[in-house]
């Protein structure tokens, strides 16, 4: 295979990923949940991560909820066995607002990426996201803000 040879099948193969990504990222769109605040708990539905379509329900993997008095929004991570990881989308950096890419959580500040345990994967941030406790029944998620 020569040089020219090589590039052309290169340039095809990634195109074809960078438009595979796309519409990956395209289906994916964030999911806003309505939820309430009680006894500085944040409250909201575990139907939130439900997409009905006519004969089935599928499961988001997570919602956002904006939250009143708190400058950042929250994402909330569904789990295996009913458990949800709740993280506050502020950089650990500087604090800037965080991307929501599927299980990575970016930064366009300064590039740190997080995963969805709130871990750094990339820096330059050093400390993993503020996380917060999370109870559930057999309908609502509770999410203690403090
Ligand atoms: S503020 Fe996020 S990486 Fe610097």
């Amino acid at each position: 295979m020569d040089r020219k040879e090589f590039l052309k099948i290169c340039g095809f193969s990634c195109l074809g990923v960078l438009g595979l990504s796309g519409m990956m990222q395209s289906c994916g769109t964030t999911h806003y949940a309505t939820s309430t605040i009680k006894n500085n708990q944040l409250i909201l539905s575990k139907k939130e991560f439900e997409i009905t379509e006519k004969d089935s329900t599928r499961y988001r993997n997570y919602v956002v909820s904006k939250v009143e008095g708190i400058n950042y929004p929250i994402i909330i991570y569904k789990n295996l066995n009913d458990t949800y990881t709740a993280l506050l989308l502020r950089c650990s950096h500087q604090g800037a607002e965080l991307t929501v890419n599927g299980d990575v959580l970016t930064c366009s500040a300064h590039g740190s990426e997080f995963g969805k345990n709130g871990d750094v994967i990339q820096g330059p941030a050093e400390q993993q996201l503020t996380a917060f406790k999370v109870q559930t029944d057999t309908q609502n998620i509770y999410i203690e803000l403090s």
